[in-house]
């Protein structure tokens, strides 16, 4: 027995170097230099962190199932059967990070087909996502920070003007361009159903698609200055803008391309600059340029794939309950982080099912137990018990 675990630990070592081999010949700097395309992205600069700051258990393996298409080991970034998927890593949010790709893979009926195209500042991450996950099929691109700093203003909250915030931004510019479709996803979520139902969302004519939000208040995403400058305002003469979330997006990169929206959605964040500190447009980071290109010409998304706010507010970060409806994906978008929330033994009930993805550290499992104790016990949540332990079971036979 133990013979044999060895051996297939063994061949699956064997695949991993197969199965990475092209993403770790084209770090750096041989693809910087050669491809064109790349370059404003891919200058390393020589910082590179410390990784044994962070310790992340390894994830369990996983396998496609029979009905899966076969990928082949050697099979490109360009392969057609693959689902595409962007998100950031940076040290702030890698626990976050490391929990979503964890829940993704393990509720995906076909997870060797999904590749992972992670944007980072620093480049020395990618020994760490190789530590949780040996088998992954992914790519590293370096996101200058440099790129938008010119472009950030202040916002209400400091995390909201992290560089990496505005890489969604650059997507269509920074992957490669056989990559005609993303789901980008932030780091502050996990999926508690199989993404490839998200990814064969028809978007219609539509470039992004997202869960929208037609009740919320729209005028508060802008300033009293942007509403009474018909020259601004007017932007949305023509169409119904509806608020929606930039979290979870389904992106089709090849109108992207053809329409340079990265282009519309910087002239926005010029005059949002330019204005200065009497003159702003918005409050938020990322978001409200977004907002200002797409809303109104957004392909609706079920709401089921970005159950958002469960973070709290931007002040105080305080519970939120879910929306009403089926759940296929929670994100604790707001300042409270379910994985800080934990460190500080004051969980809000539905951080115990983030907790249990997250790979962190060799106690994970203590914390995951102790915040799943933590929700039994509070009461601040209006959600009957049973809808909680409800999701909780459906997840936890996910992982089985
Ligand atoms: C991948 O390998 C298979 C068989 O091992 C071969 O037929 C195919 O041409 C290879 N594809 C590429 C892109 O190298
Ligand atoms: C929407 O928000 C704006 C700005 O915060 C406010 O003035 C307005 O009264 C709000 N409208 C509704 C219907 O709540």
């Amino acid at each position: 027995m133990m013979l044999l675990l060895r051996i297939s630990g063994f061949i699956s070592a064997f695949m991993a170097i197969i199965v990475l081999a092209p993403s770790l010949q084209s770090f750096p700097p041989a693809e910087a230099i050669r491809s064109s395309h790349f370059d404003p992205y891919l200058r390393f600069p020589g910082r590179i962190s410390s990784p044994d700051r962070f310790s992340f258990r390894q994830a369990s393996p996983f396998r496609n199932a029979a009905e899966c298409a076969t990928v082949a080991e050697n099979s490109t970034i360009c392969d057609p059967s693959l689902v595409h998927i962007a998100i950031t890593l940076d040290e702030e949010y890698l626990r976050g990070s490391i929990a979503a790709v964890h829940s993704v893979l393990q509720h995906a009926l076909c997870p060797q087909s999904i590749f992972f195209h992670f944007l980072v500042s620093d480049p020395g991450l990618q020994t760490l996502v190789l530590s949780a996950f040996p088998d992954l099929r992914f790519k590293i691109y370096y996101f200058d920070p440099d790129r938008v700093r010119r472009l950030i203003s202040t916002s209400v909250r400091s995390a909201l003007e992290q560089p990496l915030n505005y890489a969604r931004n650059y997507l269509a510019d920074i992957l490669e361009p056989c990559v005609r479709r993303v789901i980008y996803l932030d780091s502050d979520l996990v999926l508690v159903d199989d993404i490839a139902k998200l990814w064969r969302t028809r978007l219609g004519s539509r470039t992004i698609g997202a869960p929208e939000y037609c009740h919320a208040n729209f005028t508060k995403y802008f300033t009293s200055r942007f509403w009474s400058n018909p020259r601004l305002a007017g932007t949305f003469a023509d169409r119904r803008p509806c608020y929606f979330n930039t979290g979870v997006m389904v992106m089709d990169l090849h109108q992207w391309r053809k329409a340079a929206f990265t282009r519309r959605i910087e002239k926005w964040m010029e005059i949002q600059k330019g204005g200065g500190l009497s003159g702003r447009i918005y409050e938020l980071g990322s978001l409200p340029p977004f907002l200002l290109v797409f809303a109104g010409h957004v392909a609706p998304i079920e709401h089921r794939w970005n159950q958002h706010g469960l973070g709290g507010d931007n002040v105080k970060g305080s519970c939120r309950d879910l929306h009403p409806g089926p759940v296929s994906l929670l994100h604790w978008s707001g300042s409270g982080k379910p994985w800080a929330r934990l460190d500080s033994n004051r969980p809000c009930p539905l951080d115990a099912i983030w907790a249990h993805y997250d790979l962190y550290g060799p106690t994970s499992t203590a914390t995951a137990t102790a915040a799943a104790a933590a929700a039994a016990d509070s009461s601040s949540s209006s959600r009957p018990a049973w809808f909680l332990s409800n999701i909780w079971l459906s997840v936890q036979a996910h992982l089985m």
